[in-house]
Parts: structure tokens; C-alpha cells; sequence
């Protein structure tokens, strides 16, 4: 009988919880559906031998230093930023994330809020909602259209290029900015790379992909975000610090850009109310995975990273 301890600390899907019970693990799994309260967190990581842990769990030295026995933290996410790597990394705890299963599902998200934006989505719905709809009009909620124009990319990685290959499927030109360069991208779309000013100054479309770091923190900044166009969509699915928000919310209110799109937010899951004011936004719950099938593949992947590790075996997936 294996006698090692898992702890889930959020409500993921059951597979997770089977797979690891199959091979003979305790599993202790906190399974309301909000957040686990820090100490609940703390008291339940000080002898699981492995945790998945959800990216709403700040996983910053206290908690690791209460981790006693812990081989492994398995994050249901691919973004790591809620984890303090290095500190976990020197107490010879491996982390480890869910890449790849969430590509398709978030590409398919940020492309979902591009159109959103780009022909008014949830502002037509809302008209009709409200019985506003008195016939056809040649003039009645005109947005853009995405053949012939440029669909920029920040951080052309596997969402942003399964992004981007979505986009140029609509006719558009596609260029990007990442510190390496992407051959497939270049190969498939004839993509350009590009420098991080040329990319705001000339892209129709900005879709933010790039993970959350000391070098991406802010990195729209004030000044960053005036070089936008007038027509310019902003669409982020990557996380919510990357942009000055406030400076964004500015230029939204100002109508120095089309419109913007997000999923994400700087201070999660507070909601700028100036934010909620604009009609000029579409505002998703940062659901980019939120699909039945790849949130279960999500689990499976933590699940079996955690196996793998308390197996003495190297993890699937590691950070
Ligand atoms: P990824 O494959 O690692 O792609 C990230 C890309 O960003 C890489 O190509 C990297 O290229 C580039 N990059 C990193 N640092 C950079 C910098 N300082 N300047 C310019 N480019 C930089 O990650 P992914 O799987 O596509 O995920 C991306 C992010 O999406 C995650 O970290 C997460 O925060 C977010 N996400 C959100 C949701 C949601 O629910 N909304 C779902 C999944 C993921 P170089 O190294 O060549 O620069
Ligand atoms: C979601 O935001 C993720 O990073 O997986
Ligand atoms: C619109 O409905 C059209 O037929 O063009």
C-alpha cells in the first residue's frame, strides 16, 4: 500500500483524483468551488508529499517553507507566475505545469474575443436583449474585418502561435515580437519579426501571449500603449500585469484605440470598476482553458506529473 500524500487544492475535475487513488495514493482534495483559504493551504501542504495547486494559490516561501515532505507541486496551469520557482527549486521541490493541452482551447479564446471586438458581439447581443432591434440598417453596428490587416502577436509560443495560424486563416498579415525566432510561425504564415515598438505601432490586432515575469511586468506600459492605432484591437489572454491597466482603461475611455478584449486582469479577480464602465470592451472571467476536455486533460497531466516524481521518475512536464 502506497501511503504517499496528494493534496488538491482546488475543485479540478475527478479524473484527476481516480488516477492517483488507482495508484494507491491518499488524496485529500479541498473541493469547494473558490479559492482555499491560506490557512487551509498551509495546514493541508505540511505533509502531502505532492500538491497540485490551482494559479489562484500564491505559492510563495511560506508556504513552501511548510512544506515538509513535499517532492513535487504540479500546477493546473500552464502560467507559473503564482509560484515562487526559484525558492521551491532550492528546497529541491520540482514544479511542474500543463503546457500544450490548453493551446488550442486559449487560441481559440483569444480569436473568439477578436471577433468579439471586431463586430461588436456582445453589444449587438445586448441590443436585441433590450428589444432595441427595430430592422436592418445599413449603418447599424459597423465594426471591422480582419482579411488584409495585421494581426500582431507578443510572444509568438505555442498559444501564440496556435493564435496566429488562426488568424491568418481570416486573411491577415501576421507579424510578431519574441526574443527568438519562430521558423514554424515564419514557415506557415509568412510571419515577421518584428521589434516590440513596431509591432504596437502596426498591428490591427494585438494578442498578448507572452507569460508573466520581471521582464514582462508591465511591459504596455503608459508610453508603450500611446504607439497603438486609432483602429487597434488589444486582446489578452496572457495575463493581466503585462498591461498598465490603468493607462489602457485611459486610452479605451479616450477612443485612442477600436476596442479591447480581455480574460485577464491586473488584480484578479477585482475588477477595475472604470473598466466596467466602457462599452468599448468585452470582459471574459479568464475562462482561456475553460473547455470540458481540456480541463480534464489538465488534471490528467498534473496528476501524472505528480506520479511520475513520487515514482522517482522525471515529471512529463517540468518547469
Ligand atoms: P510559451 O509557449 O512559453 O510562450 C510564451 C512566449 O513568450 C514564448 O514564445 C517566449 O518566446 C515569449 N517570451 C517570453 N518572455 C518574453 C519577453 N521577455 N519578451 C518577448 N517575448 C517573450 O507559453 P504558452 O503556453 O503559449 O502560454 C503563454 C501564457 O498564456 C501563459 O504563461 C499564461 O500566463 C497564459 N495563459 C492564459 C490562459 C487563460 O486562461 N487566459 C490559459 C493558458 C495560458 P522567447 O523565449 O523567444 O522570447
Ligand atoms: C491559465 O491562465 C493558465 O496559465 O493555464
Ligand atoms: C444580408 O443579410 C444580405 O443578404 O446581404
Amino acid at each position: 500500500m502506497n501511503k504517499l500524500k496528494v493534496f488538491i487544492t482546488g475543485n479540478i475535475p475527478d479524473c484527476a483524483e481516480e488516477l492517483l487513488k488507482k495508484k494507491k495514493f491518499t488524496v485529500l482534495k479541498y473541493s469547494k468551488d473558490k479559492p482555499i483559504p491560506r490557512r487551509e493551504l498551509i495546514k493541508n501542504v505540511k505533509d502531502a508529499d505532492g500538491v497540485i495547486s490551482l494559479l489562484t494559490d500564491k505559492i510563495d516561501k511560506e508556504i513552501i517553507n511548510q512544506m515538509n515532505n513535499c517532492k513535487v507541486i504540479a500546477n493546473y496551469a500552464v502560467g507559473f507566475n503564482n509560484i515562487d520557482i526559484e525558492y521551491a527549486r532550492g528546497k529541491n521541490i520540482i514544479v511542474t505545469n500543463t503546457p500544450d493541452v490548453l493551446t488550442d482551447a486559449t487560441a481559440d479564446l483569444a480569436i473568439t474575443l477578436t471577433l468579439a471586438c471586431a463586430r461588436k458581439v456582445i453589444e449587438g447581443d445586448k441590443f436585441v436583449h433590450k428589444n432595441k432591434f427595430t430592422g436592418w440598417k445599413p449603418r447599424l453596428m459597423l465594426g471591422v474585418e480582419l482579411k488584409n490587416k495585421t494581426f500582431g502577436i507578443l510572444g509568438a509560443g505555442r498559444i501564440g502561435t496556435a493564435t496566429a495560424l488562426r488568424a491568418y486563416s481570416f486573411g491577415t498579415k501576421i507579424i510578431y515580437y519574441s526574443r527568438t525566432k519562430n521558423e514554424l510561425l515564419e514557415k506557415k504564415t509568412s510571419a515577421k519579426k518584428v521589434s516590440l515598438d513596431y509591432l504596437l505601432k502596426h498591428s490591427d490586432f494585438l494578442s498578448l501571449h507572452v507569460p508573466l515575469n520581471s521582464a514582462t511586468k508591465n511591459m504596455l506600459n503608459k508610453d508603450r500603449l500611446k504607439l497603438l492605432k486609432k483602429e487597434a484591437i488589444l486582446i489578452n489572454t496572457a495575463r493581466g500585469e503585462i498591461v498598465d491597466e490603468k493607462a489602457l482603461i485611459n486610452i479605451l475611455k479616450n477612443k485612442k484605440i477600436f476596442s479591447a478584449g480581455f480574460d485577464v486582469y491586473e488584480n484578479e479577480p477585482n475588477i477595475n470598476p472604470e473598466l466596467l464602465k466602457l462599452s468599448n470592451v468585452v470582459l471574459l472571467p479568464h475562462v482561456g482553458s475553460a473547455t470540458e476536455d481540456t480541463r480534464n486533460n489538465m488534471a490528467l497531466l498534473a496528476a501524472k506529473n505528480v506520479i511520475a516524481v513520487l515514482s522517482n521518475k522525471k515529471p512529463l512536464t517540468p518547469v
